[in-house]
């Protein structure tokens, strides 16, 4: 049991579908939705393609931690996070310490098919996507896997997608 207007967090890798997940749920229990990749884009300015070209990689990881740390309001929010914002160390605990975690979950077949075609991706922009996806997914499913609880997003409708989320927020 928690207080009811303590933010949710969702995680989870690229293309599991925290976004659209998100805006349902914020709407269905009147949180405001806080999705960590435009509030970055718009405190920089710049798009994330721009942000990874021109100041790289780490300097995205910052802003992240930034927004995380300090940049949002504590209570009464849905948070859609950025696929690679969990991965950073000391990053599960503080969003733990701040809300409820739910991780979505998708098979890679199915995440490279919601991500291909998708200019906002960086680390994806490379000849053999499937390839890079397995990579990164090996290299952080244990981050993930320890994320709170994994909600399966694959072929389900987005209705029963939400109400499993919410009873777990609940
Ligand atoms: C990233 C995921 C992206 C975005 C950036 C890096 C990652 O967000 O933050 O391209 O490292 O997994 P989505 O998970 O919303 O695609």
């Amino acid at each position: 049991m928690h207080a009811p207007d303590v933010n949710l967090y969702l995680v989870g890798f690229m293309g599991t579908g925290k976004t659209t997940v998100g805006r349902a749920l914020a709407q269905r229990i009147g949180f405001q939705l806080l999705d960590s990749d435009v509030e970055i884009e718009r405190q920089a300015g710049k798009t994330i393609p721009e942000i990874f070209a021109e100041q790289g990689e780490p300097a995205f990881r910052v802003r992240e931690r930034a927004f995380i740390e300090g940049g949002h309001s504590q209570t009464r929010c849905v948070v859609a996070c950025g696929g690679g914002l969990v991965v950073q160390p000391g990053m599960l605990d503080l969003l733990k310490s701040k809300g409820v975690v739910v991780c979505l979950h998708a098979s890679l077949e199915t995440v490279l098919k919601r991500t291909q075609g998708s200019k906002n991706r960086p680390l994806l922009n490379v000849e053999d996507p499937m390839e890079r996806i397995r990579a990164l997914y090996a290299a952080r499913e244990h981050v993930y896997r320890n994320s709170g609880t994994l909600v399966l997003t694959d072929g389900r409708p987005l209705l029963e997608i939400v109400a499993h989320v919410f009873r777990i927020w609940k």
